[in-house]
């Protein structure tokens, strides 16, 4: 049995009648996120996952996923957002400070 060394997690959540992550493209950039990292880090394959989770509960910060073991917290607009969490932090270790919902004020 594997354990991942890291792990992050997409809300992707959806509602009837209001804003969720799942309107602002988080199950599309979930699957882009497990592409990227394929390709930026092939020799990590079963060491890194990437997962959906239902629902976070951080919705006043918009779209939300959560890293763990270090338990860093961030949101994303765009690929763009996605290629930086994926290289700096899956990858590399590098937490992205700009993309950070847990910063303490
Ligand atoms: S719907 Fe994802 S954090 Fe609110």
């Amino acid at each position: 049995m594997t354990f991942y060394q890291r792990h992050i997690f997409f809300c992707t959540n959806r509602r009837e009648n209001g804003d969720a992550c799942d309107h602002h493209g988080a199950t599309e950039l979930c699957a882009y996120a497990k592409r990227r990292l394929t390709e930026a880090a092939p020799h990590l394959t079963g060491q890194i996952r990437v997962n959906r989770a239902g629902y976070l509960s951080q919705c006043e910060y918009g779209p939300t996923v959560v890293i763990y073991p270090e338990a860093v917290w961030y949101t994303y607009i765009d690929t763009k957002d996605i290629d930086e969490i994926v290289d700096e932090h899956l990858v590399n270790g590098r937490i992205v400070q700009r993309l950070r919902i847990d910063r303490p004020n």
